[in-house]
């Protein structure tokens, strides 16, 4: 397909504009040559992005398991809220009182997270999950600095089946990390974190649900473990739509916790953002959160004195949008919709993993959570089909994939996260499919390896792509 830089050409345009009639300042700094800028029409211009839509699988085209970041539901009248002009209109510039209906909806937000997490604060700065985790590592640093021991604590404890995000942001908060291995129960191995924990610890990072869509039994013991060591503990909450309304991370015994809104509480995840990951905490980290911070005195909204924080991590209060999103999503959903949200992300987990698992073996056994991780080494060395080729044949069948050959832990890992607004029928009709690719593996193992058969990009050259990325359009003369 053609890019939109090789077609139209140079004079056709979408529409024209009057002559400009703003005085030219700085010329010197301004470019004198206008870009180079694709030369369409309208028509032309739309059929290219609704070509582009109908070669793309998305969760309007059909169901779509993406394991851990999962595209939720994502109710259209989120947007409605979102494009209010009060919301839109507004610069973060404009003097307080004249955004306090912002301000009021971030207060708000604010409530019901710390509400539905067991917090006693958050901020909206940071930009997405890994950001908030970085956030999160420094609020930790902060408090041990402020006890005079920061230096001396100086590891954060990660276990093996964390999101790679993890261990990357406490490398990036300038701590080392203590990688912990888990049992085969996919549970961290509380003997290997007595061994870790320490007076060098910081804290421990911790996804509960895990990333193998467990949740793990001895949290309170755990979390009992890093404190008792002095360290603090941090809830990396992106799989917090699995729990949520029914079980919170500071019940749990976590100190500071973030969210990724742009998963849980709707806001398409994937395709690069906007996203929000706010970070929430207990009162003893409520000091260093990043300013500025707002309070209402006497009716009015003014700056909060914040002597102790780290400082900024983003501009403003964030991607405010994302969180008038989560925001619309809380109340429609309310005290009952929540907790139902949560249990019915687990139910369908379930139902689908009982009708595989006579085929497909799971990595671990037992209950899930909201996702499970199944290996498909078995079939490989039986049939050198690996799951790769089952993720390709999924895209024939209209499914879009779910996560492959993560958690690292788990070979040959595909791991399916259903979501709770999937009917029974789409999950009866993907238990079928995933059972008939599943036998025609066995039987003609050649075709499975050449899928997908139907689909419109075949098997594109991955490697050479991650390792040579061509992110900038060269037109054909400049190549040459
Ligand atoms: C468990 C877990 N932690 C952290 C992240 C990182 O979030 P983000 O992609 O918003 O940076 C993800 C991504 O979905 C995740 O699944």
């Amino acid at each position: 397909m053609k890019l939109l830089m090789e077609k139209g050409y140079e004079g056709r345009a979408l529409s024209l504009l009057g002559p400009c009639d703003v005085p030219t300042v700085q010329p010197s700094k301004t470019r004198t040559a206008p870009p180079r800028l694709p030369q369409l029409s309208e028509t032309e211009l739309s059929r290219h992005y609704s070509a582009l839509a109908r070669r793309a699988h998305g969760v309007n085209d059909g169901f779509y398991p993406l394991g851990s970041c999962t595209m939720k539901y994502n109710p259209a009248v989120n947007e409605e809220a979102a494009s209010l002009k009060g919301f839109t209109a507004v610069h973060p510039l404009q003097p307080l009182h004249t955004v306090a209906g912002c301000l009021e909806a971030l207060e708000e937000t604010e409530k019901y997270l710390c509400a539905i997490n067991g917090m006693d604060a958050f901020t909206f700065q940071p930009a997405a999950g890994a950001h908030g985790e970085f956030t999160g590592l420094l609020l930790i640093k902060a408090y041990h600095t402020h006890r005079g021991e920061g230096e001396k604590r100086n590891k954060i404890l990660v276990p093996d089946s964390a999101h790679g995000t993890n261990p990357a942001s406490a490398a990036m908060a300038g701590y080392q990390v203590v990688n912990l291995p888990s049992g085969p129960d996919g549970c961290v191995d509380l003997e290997a974190l007595r061994q870790a924990a320490g007076e060098d610890t910081a804290g421990l990072m911790l996804t509960n649900p895990n990333t193998v869509g467990l949740f793990d039994k001895n949290i309170l013991e755990i979390t009992r473990i890093v404190h008792e060591a002095g360290g603090l503990c941090y809830y990396d909450g992106a799989n917090l739509n699995a729990v949520m309304g029914v079980a919170r991370p500071g019940d749990m015994g976590f100190d500071v916790v973030h969210l990724n809104l742009h998963k849980t509480f709707s806001t398409p995840h994937g395709g690069g953002g906007p996203g929000s990951g706010p970070v929430g905490c207990k009162k003893i980290l409520e000091p260093y959160l990043p300013a500025p911070r707002f309070e209402k005195k006497d009716g009015k909204w003014q700056e909060k004195p914040c002597p102790d924080t780290i400082g900024r991590v983003r501009g403003f209060q964030g991607n405010f949008l994302v969180v008038l999103r989560a925001l619309t999503y809380l109340l429609m959903l309310g005290r009952e919709g929540i907790p139902e949200a949560a249990r019915n992300a687990v139910l369908n987990a379930n139902y689908m993993k009982a009708g595989l698992e006579d085929l497909y073996p799971m990595a671990y056994p037992g209950l899930c959570m909201h996702e499970f991780v199944m290996s498909l080494e078995k079939l490989k060395e039986e049939t050198g089909v690996t799951a790769l080729d089952v993720a390709k044949a999924m895209l024939d069948e209209g499914i879009h994939p779910p996560t492959m050959y993560f958690p690292l832990i788990v070979h040959e890992a595909l791991m399916v996260e259903p979501t709770e607004t999937e009917t029974r029928e789409t999950l009866d009709e993907a238990v079928e499919t995933l059972r008939a690719i599943y036998k025609k593996a066995v039987e003609d193992p050649e075709y499975l390896k050449a899928c997908p058969h139907r689909a419109q990009i075949g098997r594109p050259d991955e490697v050479n792509a991650a390792r040579h990325p061509v992110l900038r359009y060269r037109p054909e003369e400049e190549k040459a």
